[in-house]
């Protein structure tokens, strides 16, 4: 099968890996970068496990094309942390138990730092709406959004 040749940068470093057609983001990340914070859940664009950043912008990778991000920037979960820091978000998932088997954790707070990224102080109807995409089947979700309001709060003080 004829592969191509495909350039992106992958958490701030530029990755070049040889994609078949048709090959989804996800895949990508996974098989082919070593990535395997984002998660496979349904596989159809439905669940959010599979959430990334693309220039900023949240995504579903299972149903994104690999080969429409060439030369984009996609942030994960897995390049969140600062060195031995934590993100404020992951700091705040701890502290307010947003997590139990974690399995929707990577996307939650990928569609979490797409919202704070452009709205440092949202409301909770926002942080609801942000999240609306991702499904959680452990929390109830309201530690995820307490989760998501208290690093807002966090970020607000320090600024
Ligand atoms: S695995 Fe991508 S949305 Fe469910
Ligand atoms: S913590 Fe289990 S699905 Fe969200």
């Amino acid at each position: 099968m004829a592969l191509t040749p495909l350039q992106f940068r992958h958490n701030g470093r530029e990755v070049a890996v040889f994609v078949t057609g048709g090959a989804s983001l996800l895949t990508v990340l996974r098989e082919l970068v070593g990535d395997h914070s984002p998660k496979f859940g349904c596989g159809q664009g439905g669940c959010g496990a599979c959430t990334v950043l693309v220039d900023g912008e949240p995504v579903v990778s299972c149903v994104t094309l690999a080969e429409a991000i060439a030369g984009k920037a996609v942030e994960t979960a897995d390049g969140l942390k600062s060195g031995p820091d934590l993100h404020p978000l992951q700091t705040a998932f701890m502290e307010q138990f947003a997590a139990q088997c974690g399995y929707c954790t990577p996307g939650m707070l990928m569609a979490a730092k797409a919202l704070l990224d452009h709205n440092p102080s949202p409301s909770r109807a926002e942080v609801v709406d942000a999240i609306s995409g991702n499904i959680c089947r452990c929390t109830g979700y309201e530690p995820i959004i307490a989760a998501v309001l208290a690093a807002a709060g966090r970020a607000a003080r320090r600024a």
